[in-house]
């Protein structure tokens, strides 16, 4: 005959064992499912004789409701356990100095070069690049430095044949400019440059921003008005433009143009080596022959043109002494320039 004190012995030595979740099914199967004990207590019921067979429903109930209880204390016991240790695996230590993962950032000259192309922009100016591999008519020729010319030895070229060359400047994009379009022009050319020069302000490869505007009555006037609010826009509110004369063979009259010194305001320092004023670039108003070596009839049209060092203008602004620094891909130097 059944022995429920045998079941429930069981039933309690089993329920011990039972560690976590799986062991936990386990054990439903064992005595909770329809094939296990405590089920079969209930179909034992046919064995029992007629009269003690309410009796018998009431101890099978009650070993039910006894089971069951102490099963749901074990359930609760172990999810309560299971989520105990999932608290303490995706514990969070607020207090943990965050890890920054290391953001890059532009590299100076391409800062320089937006800001430099935004104040133009401002002033209505489009953007042209012209190639970098260019031919001696477009560097040279068309621009008014003619064969065995002496100011051809203003800057140190390299050749690539006897005709092509890597460009020493970006002024061969005012041609490339004025055989597409005619007046009124209003460009800028931004691009990399290359000469046979190596110093601590000078590198074989730099870049320029060359800007040229051609329409009626263009003069000098408008030149250093732009280059007002350039310097103002780069510099300081209140830095201002000296023109002196010079010499390119593409502008006449041309001029070299100073900065009065931001730093000092025009007293004297080291920036300005005691003179208030800093050079930053070379422009004047487009020579007449250059407007006919384009086909634009210079009776009717004046131009201006400017060249500006980008290099050079972003080691004023920073104080950067060597031009070097901006080519070597030094991860300090480079780190300074983070907004
Ligand atoms: N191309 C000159 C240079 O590289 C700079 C320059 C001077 C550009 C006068 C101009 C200009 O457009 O008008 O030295």
């Amino acid at each position: 005959m059944f022995n429920a004190d045998d079941l429930k012995n069981g039933f309690v030595d089993d329920l011990k064992n039972v560690k976590n979740e799986v062991q936990l099914s386990e054990f439903w199967k064992k005595f909770f499912s329809k094939q296990g004990s405590i089920q079969g207590l209930m179909s034992g019921i046919k064995n029992v004789a007629k009269e003690e067979k309410k009796a018998y429903g009431q101890f099978v109930n009650d070993v039910k409701t006894w089971a069951q209880e102490l099963y749901d204390n074990k359930k609760a016991e172990i999810e309560k356990a299971a989520l105990q240790a999932r608290y303490k695996k995706e514990e969070v230590d607020v207090t943990v100095p965050p890890v920054h993962e290391p953001v890059g950032c532009l590299h100076p000259l391409t800062t320089v070069k937006y800001e430099m192309i935004n104040v133009f922009a401002g002033m209505g100016f489009e953007i042209f690049e012209g190639p970098e591999i260019e031919d001696d008519d477009h560097n040279f020729t068309r621009l008014n430095v003619l064969k065995d010319h002496p100011s051809r030895d203003m800057q140190d070229t390299f050749w690539l044949t006897d005709d092509l060359l890597l460009r020493t400047h970006t002024s061969p994009g005012q041609i490339r400019v004025m055989d597409k379009e005619k007046p009124p022009i209003k460009v800028l050319v931004p691009g990399k440059v290359f000469r046979s020069d190596s110093d601590a302000t000078h590198s074989p490869m730099f870049s320029q921003l060359e800007g040229l505007v051609v329409d009626k009555h263009i003069t000098l006037c408008d030149l250093q008005g732009m280059l007002d609010e350039f310097v103002k826009n780069m510099f300081s509110d209140t830095a201002k433009t000296r023109l002196r004369p010079s010499y390119f063979p593409f502008t006449e009259p041309s001029v070299e143009v100073d900065v009065s010194c931001f730093r000092c305001g025009g007293k004297g320092c080291s920036l300005c080596k005691g003179t208030g004023w800093i050079e930053v670039l070379g422009g004047g108003v487009v020579n007449k022959k250059v407007l006919e070596n384009c086909g634009i009839d210079p009776e009717k049209y004046s131009g201006l043109a400017f060249g500006i060092g980008i290099e050079r203008i972003t080691m004023l602004k920073y104080g950067i002494n060597h031009m070097g620094k901006m080519f070597e891909n030094d991860i300090e130097f480079l780190k300074q320039f983070k907004a």
